[in-house]
């Protein structure tokens, strides 16, 4: 469909209520999808192996890696993921700096389009747990929420503890030269222990806040399709659709449809990663408490 079908309405065919198209508007780039994508996939892969080795003595792990040719198959695949998650970040934070720096596009790092925090982030949390509890109306956010922003830096956050530990254990013998060789059994301990920490706040928060909370449930397909309705522009993102309207660019963002492959794509995809996540979720929570 092309981006005039999306935008003008269908007309109405005599004595037949026909409905209206639903008109389309840009959200992601395709980088950004692709960015995104990497990081679901490697980060799934480092969570699967990752947690196979932290619970090796547990028959679903045993199981595991006896089926994709054992445990030093399973940290080969571990560290294959992290080399290209960890060039994703590096090209994403390169990419940053070029456009922030360089180009002059002083918005990637303060404003509506920012991911950085603001004033107005703080007092959604404060807004949006007072309407959880029926004591306020419910806060209008925008381009991005504030619990979109802390899953953003939760990245940060992860691959800064994550993967210098990983590196550490991973080149041990070089490290070793510089830090007492001790410190290494230390870095296992806060690479394992972090790493289950962010498997958990992925596999629960992350996942119930993007396809499972109430207007997103069963999947949000707009990180595969980059696109959202208006009706979900305004209802997810009402300051951000008032600022477009006001300033007079909400047109430039005006999108065709998605292709159906794209969105049954989605559906797929996101599917199989929802249910792996949720199963590694029960299957590492249900070990670590029970310890077997
Ligand atoms: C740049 C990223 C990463 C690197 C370089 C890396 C590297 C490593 C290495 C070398 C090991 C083996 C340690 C040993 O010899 O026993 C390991 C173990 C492990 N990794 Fe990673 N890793 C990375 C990211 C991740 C991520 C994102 C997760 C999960 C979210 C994860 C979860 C684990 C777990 C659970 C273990 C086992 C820890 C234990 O035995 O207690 N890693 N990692």
């Amino acid at each position: 469909m092309s981006s005039s079908d999306a935008s003008d309405p269908a007309p109405q065919a005599e004595g037949a209520a026909v409905p209206a198209q639903p008109r389309y508007y840009s959200r992601f780039s395709l980088s950004q999808r692709y960015l995104h994508a990497t990081i679901f996939t490697t980060f799934l892969g480092l969570a699967l192996t990752g947690m196979t080795l932290r619970f090796s003595h547990s028959g679903w792990a045993d199981r595991f890696a006896l089926a994709v040719g054992g445990f030093s198959a399973i940290l080969f695949w571990h560290k294959f993921c992290a080399v290209i998650l960890t060039l994703a970040f590096l090209i994403h934070l390169g990419d940053l700096g070029y456009r922030g720096i360089f180009k002059g596009q002083r918005g990637i790092f303060w404003g509506p389009n920012s991911m950085v925090p603001r004033w107005k982030d703080f007092q959604d949390i404060y807004g949006h747990f007072r309407w959880f509890f029926w004591l306020g109306p419910r806060p209008k956010f925008d381009r991005f929420a504030y619990w979109e922003k802390f899953d953003y830096w939760a990245v940060f956050w992860g691959m800064g503890i994550i993967g210098i530990s990983g590196y550490a254990m991973w080149f041990a013998p070089f490290v070793a030269r510089f830090i007492p060789g001790s410190w290494l059994n230390i870095a296992l301990l806060i690479h394992g222990e972090e790493a289950l920490l962010a498997v958990w706040f992925i596999f629960a928060i992350h996942f119930f806040n993007t396809h499972l909370r109430p207007g997103s449930f069963p999947m949000d397909l707009v990180i595969f399709t980059g696109r959202m309705t208006e009706e979900e522009l305004k209802e997810k993102h009402p300051v951000e659709y008032q600022r477009l309207v006001e300033t007079g660019k909400l047109q430039a963002y005006l999108a065709p449809a998605p292709e159906r492959w794209l969105k049954n794509f989605g559906w797929l995809v996101g599917s199989v990663v929802v249910l792996s996540g949720f199963v590694l979720l029960v299957l590492t929570l249900f070990t670590f408490f029970r310890g077997v």
